[in-house]
């Protein structure tokens, strides 16, 4: 009924891992630590949102795949979770601190206590999982992404990435089933990406200037490599994040050959002896 599966990640981060774990690349490995930084607070928003969506959608049988994989969506993030925790514990060993997830959990307070209702929840997770989505696709499709980090950590994000590519949709089609309009599906998506953005430099920042690598020259060029150079983010990301405004955007829709769906495939078939399916 469901295409979906729940795997548990065999990638052991109980040892540590280095400081500059992407290539000796201070700049990278903060960035991608920041995101890490962001998922256990997030993904569990996600997976809220989900399951209070899922109690307003009628129990009807044409609705019967997407409440299945509704149930795989919330395994899968549940996953990710708590190996992105177990991650993040050795951060903090590192001497690194997670502010992200204290601005996160404010701002889902603050929609707690005014009362922002289930659809727009729901367009909130839809929105990062499009941005998720884009930036799972460039993790498994661009080797220059992830082809120099250390071996776990390389199998930790291309395996978050594979998942992602393949729920993508989930909290889309939920939040359609429901009857969620466009209008404030494209401004919720706005206020994900300025936020986004916000967060993942602040983070990013922070995580330099406690590693003491903030003020390299070497940092910034990183940076202005990572997002402008050879299959830099902005050239590769720019255009499938722009595609969200379209009126008939579904998250299926692949623009780029081989497939997003294929490439996550394919990682998930070469890779089976790094993960253990769980259901
Ligand atoms: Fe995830
Ligand atoms: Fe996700």
């Amino acid at each position: 009924m469901t295409q979906l599966t729940v795997r548990k990640l065999e990638v052991d981060l109980s040892q540590g891992f280095d400081r500059h774990w992407h290539g000796g690349d201070p700049f990278r490995s903060q960035y991608y630590n920041a995101l890490s930084m962001s998922f256990p607070v997030g993904e569990q928003s996600f997976i809220d949102s989900v399951r209070e969506g899922l109690l307003l959608l009628p129990d009807t049988p044409d609705h019967a795949t997407l409440r299945a994989d509704v149930a795989q969506f919330i395994g899968q993030e549940a996953t990710h979770r708590h190996v992105h925790g177990l991650y993040n514990d050795q951060l903090e060993k590192q001497g690194l601190v997670n502010h992200w997830q204290h601005w996160a959990t404010k701002r889902i307070e603050y929609g707690r206590t005014h009362k922002v209702g289930p659809l727009h929840l729901l367009a909130i997770t839809a929105a990062y999982e499009h941005c998720t989505a884009v930036f799972a696709d460039g993790t498994l499709r661009y080797g220059s992404w992830f082809d120099a980090a250390e071996p776990r950590m390389r199998t930790l994000w291309r395996w978050h990435a594979a998942e992602e590519t393949e729920h993508r949709a989930v909290a889309f089609d939920l939040y359609q089933a429901l009857g969620g309009n466009y209008r404030w599906r494209v401004r919720w998506y706005l206020y994900v990406l300025v936020l986004f953005a916000m967060d993942a430099t602040r983070q990013t920042v922070l995580n330099l200037w406690r590693d003491d690598t903030l003020f390299k020259l070497g940092t910034w060029w990183s940076a202005a490599t990572f997002l402008l150079g050879r299959d830099g983010m902005v050239w590769r990301c720019t255009r499938p994040l722009l595609q969200y405004f379209r009126r008939d955007f579904h998250p299926d829709q692949e623009l780029l050959q081989p497939a997003a769906q294929t490439l996550a495939g394919e990682w998930l078939q070469a890779h089976a002896g790094s993960y253990r399916v769980v259901r």
